[in-house]
């Protein structure tokens, strides 16, 4: 059996501080049931000081997951944000404390402007107290991504040996590149004392468009938790996307020494559900889950897909609840995908016949960005017409 690697969806805390994304909790209710059928094993729920309305969504998803999932809630080093989230947790039947501080210089002298003995001094504080309401604690290194090697190993061993039953390692600026912060995590497994019996997690964001990238140098280096969001929601340019992640790690099973328990086929009913709930749409050519994520219009990738699909398909669309390859007719189309189609419509066109219909296609493909199904009759009625005259 492969690693197991925990998905950790944030889609309701990191990925609702999109701006435009916010959601009330009868929303966030409807995507926490869509991501308990996915089958995550930790919904991180919400902030719960921040507001009285993330607080109650944060107690009714911990009602609502039973012993389904873990229930996280994020809290800054403070006792009273701590309180708050314990409060909210309180029905919880699996409850995580999500809690730490910035570690990287930026972080300690712009920011929180301590020194590296009080950030770790805070570290070790806020979890112990986090671990009096719970046995489950998560400790996050906030931008360890920009941190100093030493220090981030200084800090993870301070969380880990005050109690930590996860350590989240987040690129919160997504300034990493993949091979340095796959190094980073090595680092820490190979720097922290007793660091095998406490998760690793990481957390990308996708500033430089590389937040799954990240996420699976994470998992190749020991990392047992990925964090991520349903479309790559998430603040600024996002986080790393569940659905691409997920299925990377399904693809390099073996070579990774890893899986995850995630039900990939609800990924584009998710997908669909999470966009129209935030009015944040997913672009065409988004992995996984973009409308046009199976479809083929170049008459080369046609012929191929017609005669075998994963000639230019490494997924099954069914896989991840997309139904089935696309053929999509343009000006680039070939006489293979225009007969494909007209016998999928019921005609059997062959030779000159073919060749006549193909014709009068790619002069109304040129001038169309699609050919559908009603041009195509049309152009049929047309050649009939034009034979009976
Ligand atoms: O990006 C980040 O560092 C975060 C933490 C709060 C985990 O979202
Ligand atoms: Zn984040």
């Amino acid at each position: 059996m492969t690693r197991k690697i925990d998905i950790f969806d944030t889609t309701l805390r990191d990925g609702e501080q999109s701006p435009g994304a916010s959601m009330n909790t009868e929303e966030k209710l409807v995507v926490a049931r869509q991501l308990l059928r996915l089958n995550v094993d930790v919904i991180e729920a919400g902030f719960p000081i921040s507001s009285p309305g993330d607080f109650e969504s944060v107690r009714r998803i911990a009602e609502l997951a039973g012993d389904q999932a873990v229930v996280c809630g994020l809290t800054r080093a403070v006792e009273k944000d701590i309180d708050a989230a314990a409060d909210a947790l309180k029905y919880a039947k699996r409850p995580r404390i999500h809690t730490g501080l910035g570690v990287s210089p930026s972080h300690l002298r712009d920011k929180l402007r301590i020194t590296e003995d009080e950030c770790v001094e805070r570290a070790v504080k806020c979890v112990k107290y986090a671990k009096k309401y719970v046995e489950d604690v998560q400790f996050y290194a906030e931008d360890a991504g920009r941190s100093d090697y030493d220090f981030l190993v200084r800090v993870i061993q301070a969380a880990v040996d005050a109690g930590a039953t996860v350590v989240n390692i987040p690129d919160t600026t997504g300034y990493s590149l993949p091979e340095e912060f796959g190094r980073r995590i090595k680092y820490l497994v190979e720097g922290v004392r007793g660091i095998a019996n406490v998760k690793i997690a990481v957390h990308c964001h996708n500033d430089l468009g590389m937040a799954t990238a990240l996420a699976m140098a994470g998992v190749k280096n020991g990392a047992r938790q990925v964090e991520c969001t349903i479309n790559g929601l998430g603040e600024r340019a996002g986080n790393t996307a569940m659905e691409e992640v997920v299925m990377a790690i399904r693809m390099h099973e073996d070579e990774l020494d890893a899986h995850t328990d995630i039900n990939t086929r609800e990924f584009c009913k998710a997908s669909r559900l999470v966009s129209s709930i935030t009015g944040m749409n997913v672009q065409a050519n988004k992995a996984i889950v973009g409308a046009n994520a199976f479809a083929h219009s170049s008459g080369i990738h046609q012929d191929g897909v017609l005669k075998k699909r994963d000639t230019y398909e490494i997924i099954d669309p069914a896989d991840v609840g997309a139904g089935a390859s696309q053929i999509v007719l343009t000006a680039r189309s070939g006489h293979a995908a225009l007969k494909h189609r007209l016998e999928e419509l019921g005609y059997e066109l062959e030779g000159e016949a073919l060749d006549q219909v193909y014709e009068a296609f790619l002069n109304l493909a040129d001038k169309k960005k699609e050919v559908y199904d009603e041009d195509l009759e049309s152009l049929i009625n047309e050649r009939d017409r034009n034979e009976n005259a």
